[in-house]
């Protein structure tokens, strides 16, 4: 069959979104599969079988590609894609509800507060800064690749740094701040694969840190001892399923200097630029990227 990988899109991810296509492209090229990069900015998705494409690989990050409603649009379409469906789609790119669904289940989650536009005070944001110990990451409830984000400790830092999260999304997390060390866990076909350590000079793992910088180190393997990554993967894909993500994807979470584990968020989309996480425990795992990219395709259906 012949393979639309969609790449681009509209959403404040559209640059990396690109490179994470433009790499898909040529790793299933290599795998010896007929697959077309379609920018959806520029080419109506409805017209994809019109085209001949008869299966869709989605290289979108962010909203209108990793959030459910392209998903959504595909099923109507009743074209096979890839990675999770509209729920876990949906449900992963709220940061907000993705907490909420770890805490009922008792899986581990720092704590937090959601400031809603035009419903939160400064007074407010300085009382929810004061309840959450003092130190916070604001995060825009729907973005990606740390787009909006900040660290902040004081009321008039909040205020600003929320008030800017507001140009992104209508709901801002402030989440607990954790002091401790970065992992990732990369998810193909339901098993965890090495986990990543993430260390920047920044204040935290920013999107200059993500794709722009030659100071960030990546720490595969991740030089945990092997049962506690192991307990490790399990809960990724405990927390993975919880929010109904399915196929392939990447679990990020901090752990304290406590040995504490805190859950961060579920990406269904992640990164597959050359700089990428989910590349790098895959080739970790032995898996090389074309194979990689033709084992994610295989989770279309
Ligand atoms: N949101 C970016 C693409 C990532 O998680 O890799
Ligand atoms: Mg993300």
């Amino acid at each position: 069959g012949k393979v639309a990988v969609l790449y681009g899109g509209t959403s404040a991810e559209r640059e990396v979104s690109l490179k994470s296509g433009e790499a898909v492209l040529k790793g299933l090229h290599a795998a010896g599969i007929d697959a077309h990069g379609v920018d959806p900015k520029h080419q109506p998705v409805s017209s994809l079988h019109k085209h001949g494409f008869d299966q869709v690989f989605i290289a979108l990050h962010g909203r209108g590609g990793e959030d459910g409603t392209m998903q959504g649009l595909l099923e109507l379409l009743q074209l096979p894609y890839t990675g999770s469906g509209v729920l876990g789609s949906a449900l992963a790119m709220d940061k907000v509800r993705t907490k909420q669904v770890w805490q009922s289940l008792g899986l581990p989650t720092a704590g937090y507060r959601v400031a809603i536009k035009d419903q939160c005070s400064p007074e407010l944001l300085a009382a929810y800064l004061t309840e959450l110990g003092g130190c916070v990451m604001v995060k825009p409830a729907n973005e990606g690749s740390s787009i909006g984000m900040a660290k902040v400790d004081t009321a008039d830092a909040l205020t600003d740094a929320v008030a800017a999260a507001f140009a992104y999304d209508n709901e801002v997390l402030l989440e607990q701040y954790v002091v401790g060390k970065e992992y990732t866990v990369a998810i193909l076909e339901g098993r965890a694969l090495p986990m990543i350590r993430m260390e920047t000079p920044n204040t935290f793992y920013d999107y200059q840190a993500k794709y722009q910088s030659d100071t960030t180190q990546y720490h595969c393997p991740c030089g945990l001892d092997e049962q506690f990554e192991a307990e490790l993967g399990e809960i990724a894909v405990r927390a993975f399923d919880a929010v109904a993500a399915s196929g392939w994807g990447r679990v990020d979470l901090m752990i304290d200097d406590a040995g504490e584990v805190f859950l961060l968020e579920v990406n269904t989309v992640p990164g597959m630029t050359e700089k990428s996480l989910v590349p790098m425990a895959a080739k970790a795992a032995g898996i090389g990227f074309p194979e990689l990219t033709l084992r994610i395709l295989q989770t279309a259906d």
